[in-house]
């Protein structure tokens, strides 16, 4: 099981400092791997300050570049050199916002890893698309394009997250067979991939997962974890959803 709290561009170092002490102490699990993604300029103080507990740090992106002249950009290896364990790839406000494309999330999901990341790959269709039936055929594409770059192993060490965009900040979840229905499908298509190492893969869902429609969305064969925003920010919320599978 993996929870990741994406606290997307949220907080100041005074209200994370005090989220961060309520976190050590709400959350004492080794059950699961808990990661929460922070804003770059947040990140070392965040690592230094949770070393001492069960929870990771990550980011919330990276550029597809390894170093030069791009700025503004942060790299995987500065994430790695400062100590970050994981980073978030293709959320989709990183593809909608500031359009970034699947060839651009391959790349960056080739540098992470060689720069010793843990990416947790977003994938997960809008509204209309899921209207139109194609929801599966889409993500299942936007999956296959950001793995080109990677081999079995590689594949087999990620983390997947299915957002549907429908229901990110929106309120709106899915309903348990919706989403066991995509994780399912995501699963099968990796062990085309990478055979039995499928069976290892957290394929975590995330889209207003909250405290009160956790445990129907966590005890679905294929849904191994959340990727959680609003809730991530208040620890009682956070904790609550992580203990909602882990007892
Ligand atoms: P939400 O966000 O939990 O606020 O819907 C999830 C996400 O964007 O990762």
């Amino acid at each position: 099981m993996f929870f990741g709290g994406n606290w997307k561009l949220n907080g100041s170092r005074e209200s994370i400092h005090q989220l961060t002490q309520e976190l050590k102490v709400g959350i004492t699990t080794t059950k699961a791997r808990v990661v929460v993604f922070a804003p770059f300029v947040y990140l070392s103080e965040l690592i230094e300050s949770l070393k001492d507990s069960v929870i990771q740090v990550g980011a919330q992106n990276v550029s597809d570049q390894a170093e030069g002249a791009f700025t503004g950009e942060v790299s995987a290896a500065m994430l790695k050199d400062v100590g970050c364990d994981y980073v978030l790839i293709g959320h989709s406000e990183r593809r909608s916002i500031y359009h970034e494309d699947d060839a651009m999330i391959a790349r960056k999901m080739r540098l992470a890893i060689d720069a010793g990341l843990r990416p947790v790959l977003c994938v997960g269709e809008t509204l209309d698309v899921r209207e139109a039936g194609d929801a599966e055929a889409f993500v299942i594409q936007q999956l296959k394009v950001a793995l080109t770059e990677l081999n079995d192993q590689e594949i087999a060490d990620i983390i997947v997250a299915y957002e549907p965009v429908w229901a990110i900040g929106t309120g709106q979840v899915a309903t348990p067979e919706q989403a066991q229905t995509m994780h399912h499908a995501i699963r099968d298509y990796l062990s085309g991939e990478v055979e039995s190492l499928a069976e290892g893969i957290d394929i975590i869902y995330g889209g207003s997962m909250k405290p009160d429609n956790a445990s129907s969305l966590l005890s679905q064969d294929d849904i191994n974890g959340g990727l959680i925003g609003g809730a991530s920010l208040k620890a009682s919320e956070f904790a609550a959803i992580i203990g909602a599978c882990v007892v």
